[in-house]
């Protein structure tokens, strides 16, 4: 055996020197150092021998199998050096591969934008609470409790166990101007961006999820001129100027009178194609004065105050903008979109 061991050890020396590349390395690792290698197969061999040659026959293998490692550990170490050179691996010559730069995510850059064409006419911008509770989101603002919208099937009400008030995920930024009113006095000018939450179905135009702005401005003597003025300076803002728009009636609990304004169809300018619907216009956004009911509740005197307010919601407006087929497209974080904005 010792004979054996001796022809090995002088063998995986004299093979060594071949070990020039990854795949010898391997092949020298099986054939010694593998479990079912030559050095395993001696130790095997060892199991049999016996007990007075074990001691001095024991220290040999071991350092057969010692020199192995050794062997490999030094072989892989110089082909790694030898990996690690670039000129070996790379054509310095080629083009570099570019980098993706990530970009701000569509929406937030509506949410920018549109809210610095405000901030440049004195609005400032106010976080609401995502979880509102019954009274901000319905009660204060004048929608009473058999209103179709406080209904299971459309809000998201939160277990609110022993507590008198129903939590919910807010169904629209309009709490907001509540809380704005209740912290600070007018002349309040501001702006509530933010998520907002319905029961609705997922389909290519609804989501459960999306995004809404709220503006509100409250003074004495506020008129509905200025709701006007104000919401025109940010449709030729947002738009472009060549595009005109119009108020027309509504009717939104909070708000006395209400309107929804509409912007002439950015796609046909106004001559009528698919997505207004042939009509010319685009529906962008509800609105109207502060209903006295409001600030009874809320305990101002509405004799002293008056303010407008509106909302918009930011997904739909961007679908029309851009002429985007699927408003689920927003929230897959495929970049092949995203990147397009
Ligand atoms: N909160 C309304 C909605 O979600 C939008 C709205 C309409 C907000 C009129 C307003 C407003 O502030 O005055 O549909």
């Amino acid at each position: 055996m010792t004979d054996k061991i001796d022809s090995l050890k002088s063998e995986a020396l004299a093979e060594s020197a071949n070990i020039t590349d990854e795949k010898a390395l391997e092949e020298f690792r099986l054939k010694y150092l593998g479990r079912n290698g030559l050095v395993n197969d001696l130790f095997e061999e060892f199991k049999k021998v016996d007990k007075e040659s074990k001691g001095n026959l024991g220290k040999l293998l071991n350092d057969l199998k010692v020199s192995a490692q050794d062997i490999f550990n030094e072989r892989k170490e110089n082909l790694n050096l030898s990996v690690k050179k670039i000129e070996d691996y790379t054509d310095t010559t080629l083009p570099g591969f570019k980098n993706n730069i990530g970009t701000k995510h569509l929406i937030n850059q509506a949410l920018e934008e549109i809210t610095s064409i405000f901030k440049k006419i004195g609005f400032n911008i106010h976080e609401g609470f995502e979880i509102e509770d019954e009274y901000h989101n319905f009660d204060a603002l004048n929608t009473p409790d058999y209103h179709p919208s406080r209904d299971m099937q459309d809000t998201f009400y939160l277990e609110s166990k022993g507590k008198d008030n129903s939590y919910l995920l807010r169904t629209h930024t309009s709490p907001g101007q509540i809380r704005v009113l209740e912290e600070s006095k007018p002349p309040v000018r501001v702006l509530i961006p933010g998520k907002v939450y319905r029961n609705e179905t997922v389909s290519s135009r609804s989501l459960a999820v999306f995004h809404q702005i709220e503006g509100l401005y409250v003074d004495k003597n506020v008129n509905f001129k200025e709701l006007k003025g104000t919401l025109n300076y940010f449709a030729n803002e947002f738009f472009g100027e060549k595009l005109r728009t119009r108020l027309r009636p509504s009717f939104f609990p909070f708000t006395e009178p209400s309107a929804e304004m509409d912007v002439e169809c950015y796609l046909c300018e106004g001559k009528g194609c698919r997505i207004c619907k042939y009509t010319g216009w685009l529906e962008i956004l509800g609105c109207g004065m502060v209903n006295p009911k409001v600030f009874e509740k809320i305990g101002y005197d509405p004799e002293e105050y008056s303010g407008f307010a509106f909302g918009m919601g930011i997904e739909r407006t961007l679908l029309n903008k851009y002429m985007i087929p699927d408003i689920r497209l927003f929230y897959e974080n495929d970049v092949r979109f995203l990147k397009q904005f």
